[in-house]
């Protein structure tokens, strides 16, 4: 520690995490986006020492956050809304609620939510791995959504994949008899790593020889899929089922 730096500032523990810590910093006119709507659509969760971070003793009122209660569909890391737009307002039976920490996204994302009058989505903007832990009723999730989770190619940085044996089986947990894990990606072997964690899972069953789903009709092509496509990627969807029965069909 030099001279400069205050003697009394705490040490943040920095855990792996599947996303680049970026500046937070906006642009004006997502700051403006920001301040006329965050407060339709953004719930304010108390937080540990990081700001992308959820503390332990948070909890969520699912029926209050969206003022009905209706199946629950999980978005983790929406990005601005691409698909998560399109897909919430056809689907106007369900709750959709996003995980997204890069705080410049999620202004595009309420002033998307506001131009299109989607009233459907709440968004907390931190980790959906300890939004899944700490707000997510166990058995309480519907439907959970993983489009083009950040690959971190590089071998080294394969350890800050979302998709491990952890999260696989932290989901599993949330998704209630008969929901769905629906994720895409289009690096090749990052799909491999999800087939084979997700098949190692004992709650999850792929609904699909190999793991291979069709592409997802539903599902929107974002810039994230058409660099891929661009770039010569195949698009890997995966479909995979905590098994039980199913009340929604
Ligand atoms: C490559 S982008 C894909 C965006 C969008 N799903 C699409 O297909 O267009 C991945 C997004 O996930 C977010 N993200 C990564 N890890 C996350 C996490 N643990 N919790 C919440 N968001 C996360 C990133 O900030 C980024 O916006």
């Amino acid at each position: 520690m030099t001279d400069a730096m205050p003697a009394s500032r705490p040490r943040v523990h920095r855990e792996v995490v599947s996303y680049v810590r970026r500046s937070a910093r906006m642009r004006p006119n997502q700051r403006r986006a920001w301040d006329r709507h965050h407060e339709d659509f953004v719930i304010e969760v108390p937080q540990r020492e990081t700001s992308t971070s959820i503390d332990a003793s948070a909890r969520l009122d699912l029926p209050e956050a969206f003022g009905r209660v209706a199946p629950l569909v999980v978005e983790i890391g929406p990005g601005a809304g691409e698909s998560l737009v399109p897909m919430a307002r056809a689907r106007p039976d369900v709750d959709v609620l996003a995980f997204e920490v890069y705080q410049p996204a999620v202004a595009q994302l309420v002033s998307a939510l506001a131009r299109a009058a989607v009233p459907n989505v709440r968004i907390v903007a931190a980790n959906a791995v300890e939004g899944l832990q700490h707000l997510v009723p166990p058995a309480g999730l519907d439907e959970l959504w993983t489009f083009f989770p950040d690959p971190w190619p590089k071998v080294r940085h394969h350890k800050r994949r979302l998709v491990d044996a952890e999260v696989a089986a932290l989901v599993a947990s949330r998704l209630r008899p008969g929901g769905r894990w629906r994720l895409a990606t289009d690096w090749e072997d990052y799909a491999q790593q999800m087939r084979t964690v997700l098949d190692a899972e004992p709650s999850l069953v792929s609904d699909h020889p190999g793991g291979q789903a069709p592409r997802w009709a539903a599902r929107p092509v974002t810039r994230f899929e058409r660099r891929g496509l661009d770039a010569g990627r195949r698009v890997h969807d995966l479909s995979y089922v905590r098994p039980g029965p199913s009340d929604h069909g």
